[in-house]
């Protein structure tokens, strides 16, 4: 594995990936952003969960995830400046709010005091609403005033909602402020048109109406300015497969459209993921968001981590493989597990810093008494 990974990554530095053995494998791969210490990462999984005794299960899909977890967190530790977390099911539960009691806040201030930028990249989009971003953050928000964050390190929290359409910079006060896109914003996605918005959402909408009609779904249409979606009544019950159908039959339904003579001119990118209990569609997705992210405050993809919950082809986690590293974990539980073993390595390189220090500033104090 470990000489399939290096191959694709040469082959990769060298412009043509599909001579790899890996991609011919994988056809799906996506780019490796740094090295993975699989090794090391397999042993300490095999210490918790004893994959290499085991004579009936063989290393499932979860052990793989949680090995390819470890070895991202170890290689990208030392040089981490930007980490990304998506909102449902990551921080908090499906549709909750960030609780106050929550375990996350103390591994997420922490994050902050060394040094890095902390971001919330969401799907949920309340257009330059930063009370309603607040009302789902307000556990965490607290938090950072109960620590009493400097206004350093409280700047350096931020939200993206709509995936990379509406971006937030936590304050001082820790109350959330709502940038201009003009500020951050790339020309490129300034120059979105409301024709060409609402022509994919007309699109997504008629057919997210049909599969309800056919598959007789409990669900209801909500439109806003850049998505559509449906969701449950509430209190019904949920059946993967229909919302993967959702999913896939739109996302099939927007691109026929954007290859057809009307929608030719039209390339606003869009993502349309099963959300676990509604199906959205968005204009933008959270490559972008993160690409953005990257541009504003001067992270590379090997520099910048996104931790989300939804990365198979239907869920909105997944375009952002693309641009930097990630971790796949599937609950809040999981992702203070990744946030642990991250700051566990995080404190050591602070005090290996601190100890050179130390021994610099004894040499220069001997070299003196010397002179
Ligand atoms: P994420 O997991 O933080 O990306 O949030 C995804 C969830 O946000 C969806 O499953 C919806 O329940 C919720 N949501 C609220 N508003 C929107 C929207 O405008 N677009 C997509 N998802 C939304
Ligand atoms: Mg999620």
């Amino acid at each position: 594995m470990l000489l399939l990974i290096s191959t694709y990554l040469g082959i990769h530095v060298l412009g043509v990936p599909d001579q790899s053995r890996l991609k011919r494998l994988v056809p799906s791969i996506s780019t490796f952003h740094t090295q993975l210490p699989l090794r090391e990462s397999f042993l300490s999984a095999n210490a918790k969960h004893s994959i290499a005794a085991r004579r009936f299960v063989p290393p499932s899909f979860n052990d793989i995830r949680r090995i390819l977890n470890t070895a991202q967190i170890t290689a990208i530790a030392p040089k981490l400046k930007l980490i990304t977390f998506d909102g449902d099911m990551t921080l908090y539960d499906d549709g909750q709010d960030f609780e106050h009691d929550s375990a996350l806040v103390n591994l997420l201030v922490s994050l902050l005091k060394y040094n890095l930028i902390v971001c919330v990249v969401t799907a949920a989009g309340y257009p330059g609403d930063a009370l309603r971003y607040e009302q789902r953050l307000s556990g965490l928000l607290k938090g950072f005033e109960n620590a009493r964050l400097s206004k350093n390190m409280c700047e350096k929290f931020f939200v993206l909602g709509g995936e990379c359409n509406y971006l937030f910079q936590c304050k001082e006060d820790y109350h959330l402020k709502y940038l201009p896109e003009t500020k951050y914003q790339p020309q490129n996605i300034l120059s979105w048109s409301s024709d060409q918005i609402n022509a994919i959402l007309d699109v997504a909408q008629e057919n997210l109406q049909r599969c309800i009609d056919e598959m007789k779904l409990q669900c209801t249409v909500l439109r806003k300015s850049k998505a559509v979606g449906e969701y449950l009544f509430y209190n019904m019950k949920r059946y993967e497969e229909q919302l993967d159908e959702c999913v896939l039959s739109t996302q099939h339904r927007i691109v026929n459209y954007l290859n057809s003579p009307w929608g030719k001119k039209n390339d606003l990118p869009f993502c349309a993921f099963n959300g676990g209990s509604d199906v959205w569609v968005d204009i933008g997705n959270k490559l972008i968001g993160v690409q953005i992210l990257q541009q504003f405050l001067g992270a590379t993809p090997g520099e910048t981590l996104h931790v989300g919950d939804q990365f198979l082809s239907t869920g909105n986690d997944f375009a952002t493989r693309h641009q930097c590293c990630t971790l796949w974990i599937v609950n809040p539980d999981e992702t203070q597990g990744v946030l642990l073993e991250l700051t566990a390595l995080l404190e050591a390189k602070k005090s290996e810093r601190s100890l050179l220090t130390l021994l610099d500033h004894s040499k220069i104090l001997l070299d003196s008494q010397t002179i």
